[in-house]
């Protein structure tokens, strides 16, 4: 698939970590594996998303932007329903890769996963909300989305959310 050096990843980590596997939720959030999955929107522990057709995802996620530039950090809220666990990535709108150099802040509750601009939940404890902080890389600049899961529980989550970006140009009416 041609991810440039997520490509060397992927095979060491098949080999040094090949027998660990993933084990999202719990305790501590998706390992760094989750990275180089087809789809790492999704936790891959045997249980299926919900399907937003039959039961819609309860969860607001907004982006405070969607350009990047060096310096400027965005926020990223989940709200709106508790939850214990999630996984979001940080892509790029154009060719849908995460954002090499691209990282999360940590926090409580609140794991990076650095080498895919990602990030995950540092424990189980039942969250009513959370607000992350993503740093761009330095000396880039571009668009970004944020993508990824929420997990109300072990088995009740749902995958491949977007997170929102408010229209600034609405405010100008
Ligand atoms: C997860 O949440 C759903 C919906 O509230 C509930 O039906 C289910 O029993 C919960 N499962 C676990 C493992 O707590």
């Amino acid at each position: 698939m041609g991810r440039g050096s997520g490509g060397q990843l992927a095979l060491t980590l098949c080999c040094v970590l090949g027998s660990l596997w993933f084990t999202w939720g719990f305790p501590d959030g998706a390992p760094i594996e989750a990275c180089i999955l087809d789809n790492p929107n999704r936790p891959n522990h045997g249980y299926a998303p919900q399907d937003t057709r039959v039961n819609p995802s309860p969860y607001l996620v907004v982006a405070s932007n969607y350009v990047y530039q060096p310096g400027e950090k965005i926020e990223v809220v989940i709200a709106n329903h508790p939850f214990q666990g999630f996984f979001l990535q940080a892509r790029d709108i154009d060719t849908n890769k995460w954002i090499e150099g691209g990282q999360f802040l940590a926090g409580k509750g609140i794991q990076p996963i650095p080498e895919c601009s990602a990030v995950t939940h540092s424990d189980k404890l039942q969250k009513p909300g959370l607000r992350l902080v993503w740093e761009p890389p330095q000396g880039k600049k571009g668009f970004v989305y944020f993508t990824g899961t929420v997990l109300q529980n072990y088995t009740t989550f749902w995958s491949d959310i977007i997170a929102l970006v408010p229209d600034p140009n609405r405010q100008r009416g």
